[in-house]
């Protein structure tokens, strides 16, 4: 048996007890209600690999699949992704961008009929400057969203052309425009009013944020929501993410909640 058939075997049998284990173990405790995650170095996975970048993408987009399901293993209520920030509209070349844009239209459509997305409950939505994506692409947003509304079970929201500044500024015109109109009293504005004008208004702020790929920065990603959330870095691109890295993430946030609880 050489190393990579040894490693293979290892993986296949204690990896996947080690996994259930560890499953367990964090089901026991409490859980993070939402889940954040800066899915980051489908790039760098593709260089490492001797990959294209579009492939480091595919595979990307494979694993927010796999991580859709661990959440619903592990009774996550909810799991917000950046797959694409404000920025990155300028910054990335326009064949990468076209490249992406298929991917998240050929993954919203996937979702509309997913024997999975509804036999689980799943809703799916998108949440940025949605009217700068293409056409193309809002309309396999809208159909997801539509295919999915009802469902409760694991709330599953895609950042594309997100920017917190810019939720913030949005929200900011949000607040004057009704105050104009006469509906808010300068008095009364706090922080739960200003989270009632951010994208998220219909949803918990995050417990736990994680970011893969070793970067330790938090990129302009739910700056707001985002205030008393646990962070973990991962050292490990994201097309190799794999479940027991979640896990041991929800695992450091048990044990940081256990400590800081005191
Ligand atoms: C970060 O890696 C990844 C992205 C900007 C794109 C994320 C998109 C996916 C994972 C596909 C998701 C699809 C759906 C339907 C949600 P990078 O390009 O920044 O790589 P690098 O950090 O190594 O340069
Ligand atoms: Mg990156």
């Amino acid at each position: 048996m050489d190393a990579a058939e040894k490693v293979r075997w290892f993986e296949g049998g204690f990896g996947l007890l080690y996994d259930r284990l560890l499953s367990r173990q964090v089901r026991q405790d409490l859980l993070p209600t939402h889940v954040a995650i800066v899915m980051d170095g489908n790039r760098r996975f593709a260089l490492s690999s001797g990959l294209q970048n579009d492939q480091g993408h595919r595979m990307g987009k494979e694993k927010v699949r796999e991580v859709m399901r661990w959440c619903r293993d592990t009774g996550i209520k909810y799991l917000t992704v950046y797959a694409l920030s404000i920025e990155n509209l300028t910054s990335r070349s326009p064949q990468e961008l076209a490249t992406l844009f298929d991917l998240y239209e050929s993954g919203f459509l996937e979702l509309c009929d997913d024997r999975e997305i509804h036999r689980d409950r799943v809703r799916c939505k998108a949440m940025g400057q949605i009217h700068l994506l293409p056409a193309r692409l809002i309309t396999a947003i809208e159909a997801a969203e539509r295919a999915t509304k009802d469902y409760d079970d694991l709330v599953f929201t895609v950042c594309l052309a997100y920017g917190a500044r810019q939720e913030l500024v949005d929200a900011i015109k949000g607040i004057l425009s009704d105050h104009r109109d006469g509906k808010i009293d300068p008095d009364s504005i706090c922080e739960e009013l200003v989270s009632q004008y951010l994208y998220t208004h219909d949803m918990p702020d995050p417990d736990l944020v994680i970011r893969t790929s070793g970067e330790e920065r938090v990129s302009n990603f739910l700056l707001w929501q985002m205030a008393y959330a646990e962070l973990c870095f991962i050292d490990v691109y994201w097309p190799a993410f794999r479940k027991r890295d979640f896990l041991r993430a929800i695992r450091t946030y048990q044990g940081r909640r256990r400590r800081y609880g005191r």
